[in-house]
């Protein structure tokens, strides 16, 4: 049976750390371009990346993490736990392992001392998340990049978790957001 194991950053074995990036490679191809090119860890070591991994042994099955970032958004500074890379390899899925991935990254963010946390997701896996609590937010996103910036065409949802995110939630939620990437 695959059990679950949780992971700070440098304790991340590299067998999952590898196979985490392969799958990444054949679900998000695009990603790896540009400095990215050669990408060899889900996230940069500098992200105080927690990653949640269901595994059989050392075969990885399911994945998701969490990093923490700092987004500005309507003149506030607001920690935020982006979590990404949720993943379940293709020969695993259907199987109930991405529910669990998701059910423990809600249970980190819990106890987490951010004041929101957001994802990006395609727009069909809107109720994936839903049933995990977590919120649409149709005002979009754009992504800022120096001198350029484009809307990112999925989704963002979030979950509001400080006193100081969910006061302000009406403006997390349905205006547009600016990240500098969406992770
Ligand atoms: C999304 C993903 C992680 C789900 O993993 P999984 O292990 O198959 O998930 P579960 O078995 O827990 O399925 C949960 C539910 O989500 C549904 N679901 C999964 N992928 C879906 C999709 N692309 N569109 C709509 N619903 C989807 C399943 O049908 C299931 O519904 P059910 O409980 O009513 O049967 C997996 O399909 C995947 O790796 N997809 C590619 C990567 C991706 O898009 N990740 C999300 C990035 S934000």
């Amino acid at each position: 049976m695959p059990i679950l194991s949780t992971f700070a950053h440098a304790e991340l074995p590299s067998a999952f750390s590898w196979q985490a990036v392969a799958y990444m490679r054949q679900i998000w191809p695009s990603l790896f371009t540009g400095g990215l090119t050669w990408l060899r860890e889900p996230y940069p070591a500098d992200l105080t990346t927690f990653h949640v991994v269901i595994h059989q042994d050392e075969v990885l099955v399911s994945y998701a993490a969490v990093i923490r970032v700092t987004v500005s958004h309507d003149g506030t500074d607001y920690a935020i736990d982006g979590v990404g890379n949720v993943l379940t390899a293709t020969p695993y899925r259907g199987r109930g392992y991405g529910r669990r991935v998701v059910e423990r990254v809600n249970e980190w963010l819990d106890g987490s001392d951010a004041d929101a946390a957001a994802l990006f997701c395609a727009p069909d896996l809107e109720s994936f998340y839903a049933r995990a609590g977590w919120l649409p937010c149709p005002g979009g996103t754009r992504v800022v990049t120096g001198s350029e910036s484009w809307p990112y065409n999925g989704l963002r949802m979030m979950r509001l978790l400080s006193p100081r995110g969910r006061a302000a939630a009406k403006s997390l939620l349905t205006t547009t957001m600016s990240v500098s990437w969406a992770w």
